[in-house]
């Protein structure tokens, strides 16, 4: 029954995964699921090398300086929680896209209405945030400009790099939501300037669910907001100050990276530019198809400008949820409707009403007659 599925909601969570994942998975569940870091027998040591491949890996995948600059979370919203919370401080001011994800409005709402100021950039559906607003938005007190790479509801594509250079110019802090890119965009935090990184693991880093991260650049701190075990200076009362561990405590999950550690090896043995072309291909054709479908409105950047894997659209005559629901139940395609936990975006291209929109978010692992399939049911529902 789940081989008949057609998967189009990547940008939820990725399914299918390589092979590759789920060996990793079922192999450190069974052979190498001691508590690392917590102990010196063989079965706790060969745990702690799956931490130790799994921060090997994200380090070469972002060209971050070294392993101990990657921090393992259960998903990109602790990741984002644990920027916001350990860096921001009263009087502090952060600017922000009007097209967010809740992992970041819903912690800057928070802290706005406790300590902090916040200005929301509007963004523009093909361009991304409206760089040439960033000078005029800039206070004396900003401290931090985060946003995504890639809208997760509209595909669209910031301009990280030029981002990052207004950022390094000014002195600001410069975090990425990277969670709609890692893994099927280049990302370099080095040469794009970037001070905090953060990631999904399971989405098109192909990990299972309960993994993500952040980098940091070196020389930055934050503040803890969670303290607990870290199998390091067990003696102490004070939380390590050294990283990883400063911002890692409790069990980690070591099936979960060994399977991040798959994914992002297939990654990097099959290539990010072969990845992102074949994404490339597939939503150039859905989208191809989508415009010759009477009754239906697309919303995503116009054909000569990047994007990702992602395309929202509304039916006339159905709402979202009414559209998703029969093309599971009549047509066996997986799409999301809704706001896609992004209601600011939603907001900001006048797509609040109506429910939101229908999400088809294809990947690698999706082939030409998946899509061609979509467009057969949509044109049945128009
Ligand atoms: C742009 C963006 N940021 C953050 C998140 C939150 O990711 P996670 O579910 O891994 O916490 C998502 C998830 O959809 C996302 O698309």
């Amino acid at each position: 029954m789940v081989n008949e599925l057609i998967y189009l909601d990547n940008a939820a969570t990725s399914w299918r995964k390589p092979e590759t994942v789920y060996h990793a998975v079922d192999k450190a569940l069974r052979e190498q699921c001691g508590n690392p870091g917590r102990a010196g027998h063989r079965f706790a040591v060969s745990a702690g090398r799956v931490l130790d491949d799994a921060r090997l890996f994200c380090t070469r995948l972002f060209n971050a300086e070294k392993p101990e600059q990657i921090v393992f979370t259960a998903n990109a919203t602790i990741a984002v929680n644990l920027v916001l919370k350990g860096i921001l401080n009263s009087g502090d001011h952060v600017i922000t896209s009007s097209l967010e994800h809740n992992a970041v409005v819903r912690p800057l709402h928070r802290l706005e209405q406790r300590i902090i100021s916040v200005s929301k950039i509007p963004a523009d559906i093909d361009y991304g945030i409206r760089t040439d607003l960033l000078e005029q938005t800039v206070t004396a007190k900003t401290k931090l400009i985060i946003c995504n790479h890639i809208s997760n509801v509209f595909g669209t594509v910031n301009d990280i790099n030029r981002i990052g250079q207004f950022c390094r110019e000014r002195g600001i802090l410069f975090a990425v939501d990277a969670a709609q890119s890692a893994g099927c965009r280049n990302i370099d935090v080095q040469a794009m300037g970037i001070d905090f990184l953060i990631f999904s693991g399971h989405k098109s880093l192909f990990g299972p669910q309960g993994t993500g991260g952040l980098y940091l650049r070196p020389g930055l701190q934050l503040e803890t907001i969670i303290e607990g075990g870290t199998g390091s200076r067990s003696e102490l009362l004070e939380q390590p100050e050294s990283l990883p561990d400063h911002l890692e405590s409790g069990t980690p999950n070591t099936p979960g990276l060994a399977g991040l550690t798959a994914g992002i090896r297939f990654i990097l043995e099959t290539g990010i530019d072969v990845i992102a072309a074949k994404e490339t291909q597939l939503v150039n054709r859905l989208l191809t198809g989508l415009a010759e479908i009477p009754g239906i409105r697309i919303i995503a950047p116009k054909p000569k400008f990047e994007r990702g894997c992602i395309v929202s659209v509304q039916l006339k005559k159905f709402s979202p949820e009414q559209a998703a629901s029969i093309l599971d139940s009549s047509f066996g395609i997986a799409v999301r409707s809704g706001f896609h936990c992004a209601a600011d975006a939603h907001r900001s291209m006048n797509t609040l009403e109506n429910g939101g929109t229908l999400r088809i978010s294809p990947n690698y692992f999706n082939e030409n007659q998946h899509i061609d399939a979509c467009l057969d049911a949509l044109q049945k529902l128009s």
